[in-house]
């Protein structure tokens, strides 16, 4: 065995030990229903995932990941970047309270994300000069508590922040407004040895550019690939991560670690969002990691996490329907379509003794009743009252999966109406308040759903906290009799 063999060996052994194995998913919780953290942390150990990206540091979240064996990433907030930034005592605090807390309970924190996506060029440069002093200030915070070893800070960026002017991804760097503050990060990064974060999205590209060849944005070839020097690529993925490890190796930080912070493709909400596409995208990213090939200006695994587990019906849909449909399952922890999460080698295994490639749903979960709100048959569609109570019923509840090509544009006028009710109904758990409109709805006991288009029922929230629910019943109780003893004596 030459010593370059021998290096490999040892390469590979230390890679086994330190590289961050299999996949992870992000674990967003902005949904008026959310799924039990319990319930979330079977549903991960379930798939397989090894690993999860917080946006935050939820306690509940946090406290049902301790002794999973699952790795976590927790995330700072934007909105948290200023203070931190400014006072290093909050920083202290943050991580004594959001990580050293959590550490000593026995949840695996690796990561801490700094900001998400801060310099977005939509957030119109609010969050430029914060990010970095945060960061830094996150590092000593971490340093000080003797966690820097274990736990790494770093900023997961939007792909914006870097680009090629010629298109080849060997003409790459950093965006040119921010060039210096990105080196002062990458550099910082560097010297931590902690990694580069990027959320990169074919999906995106898809989306803003009508011209955007559709199969560039899939794993299963493209006809007319981009030919950089003796490499041809024939996926976005994989230009657009070699874009930034140019940018890097071009300003010299060519051996930062890359995790890709966010990758995925949402099934509902626009044209080229539904389940056939995001099981082709999804699938063939999972293919493409479980190859072990990497990308060619960065040969082996790729470290990534798929956006999103579930659904989340609160999202923003200031960029578009899609936002509230990224999950690979539903928000009720139910899986959307096929899609084998599993290494080619273990799924080899695997595939010897089953044969199953689905993904497993959550487990007990649940619903509200079976029942619907829906507007009133007698009524007129010329009724007055249909337009504000729809638009209403949209701004407060979840009308995503209405317009053209989405799941639901199939529906006629009182299908629509009946979807925007509905969905208003559920979100206030069936309250019977909720299905009023002016007189105009009634609850039904009979399905409205299409084929397409699922009328949802929403998870039993109080079932699902009835821990919560319990305490806070006999808080009041309790109240209810010492209240009246105090205001009797006094
Ligand atoms: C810990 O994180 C939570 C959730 O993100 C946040 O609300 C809280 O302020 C943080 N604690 C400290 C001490 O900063
Ligand atoms: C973005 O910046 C422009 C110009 O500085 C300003 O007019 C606008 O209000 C800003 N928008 C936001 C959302 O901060
Ligand atoms: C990259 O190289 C620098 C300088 O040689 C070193 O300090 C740093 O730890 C390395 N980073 C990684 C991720 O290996
Ligand atoms: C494999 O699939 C067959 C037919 O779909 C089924 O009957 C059998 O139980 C499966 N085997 C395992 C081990 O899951
Ligand atoms: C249903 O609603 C969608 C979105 O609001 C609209 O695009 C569509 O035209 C409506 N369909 C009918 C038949 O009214």
């Amino acid at each position: 065995m030459g010593w370059a063999s021998e290096l490999l060996v040892v390469m590979s052994w230390l890679c086994v030990v330190g590289c961050a194995r299999g996949i992870g998913a992000n674990w967003g919780t902005q949904a008026s229903h959310p799924l039990p953290p319990s319930t979330v942390v079977q549903l991960l150990k379930d798939n397989g995932i090894q690993k999860a990206k917080l946006f935050d540091a939820d306690d509940r979240v946090l406290s049902a990941l301790a002794n999973s064996g699952i790795q976590v990433m927790v995330g700072i907030p934007n909105d948290m970047l200023a203070s931190l930034a400014s006072d290093h005592k909050a920083a202290e605090r943050w991580v004594a309270k959001n990580v050293s807390d959590y550490v000593h309970d026995g949840v695996d924190i690796r990561f801490v994300a700094v900001g998400n996506e801060p310099f977005l060029e939509t957030y119109n440069g609010s969050f430029l000069q914060t990010t970095y002093p945060a960061l830094q200030n996150i590092q000593a915070a971490l340093d000080a508590a003797g966690l820097s070893n274990q736990v790494k800070t770093t900023v997961p960026l939007n792909a914006d922040v870097y680009r090629s002017v010629t298109g080849k991804p060997s003409d790459g760097d950093f965006r040119s407004n921010i060039h210096d503050l990105m080196l002062s990060i990458v550099k910082f990064l560097s010297d931590n040895g902690a990694p580069f974060t990027a959320n990169i999205y074919p999906f995106i590209s898809l989306y803003e550019d009508p011209n955007f060849p559709v199969d560039y944005a899939f794993f299963d070839g493209y006809s007319s690939p981009i030919v950089d020097g003796s490499f041809t690529y024939t996926n976005v993925f994989d230009a657009n991560h070699d874009t930034l490890v140019a940018a890097l190796q071009r300003n010299g930080f060519g051996n930062v670690s890359i995790i890709v912070g966010e990758i995925g493709w949402p099934t509902d909400g626009n044209m080229n969002a539904n389940q056939q596409l995001a099981q082709r995208f999804n699938q063939g990213f999972m293919n493409h990691v479980s190859s072990g090939n990497g990308t060619p200006l960065r040969p082996g695994p790729i470290d990534a996490y798929l956006f999103s587990l579930v659904d989340e019906d609160e999202k923003s849909i200031q960029p578009g329907n899609f936002e509230r449909h990224w999950g690979v399952f539903a928000y009720d922890g139910s899986p959307k379509y096929e899609l084998d999460l599993r290494s080619t080698t273990e799924a080899a295994a695997a595939a010897a003794v089953a044969n199953s490639s689905s993904l497993v749903g959550a487990k007990n979960i649940k619903y509200l009743e079976r029942k619907w709100c829906v507007l009133k048959p007698s009524v007129s569609l010329d009724d007055a009252e249909i337009a504000p109570s729809v638009s209403y019923a949209c701004e407060n509840a979840d009308c995503s999966s209405l317009g053209y090509k989405t799941a639901c544009s199939d529906l006629d006028a009182q299908g629509n109406i009946s979807y925007a009710f509905n969905s208003y109904y559920q979100k206030n758990d069936q309250d019977n308040r909720a299905c009023g409109f002016s007189g105009l709805a009634t609850v039904t006991e009979k399905d409205p759903s299409t084929s397409t288009c699922k009328f949802d029922i929403m998870i039993d929230a109080e079932a699902a906290e009835s821990w919560k629910a319990r305490t806070l019943t006999q808080l009041n109780l309790l109240w209810c009799i010492v209240l009246p003893v105090i205001v009797t004596f006094v």
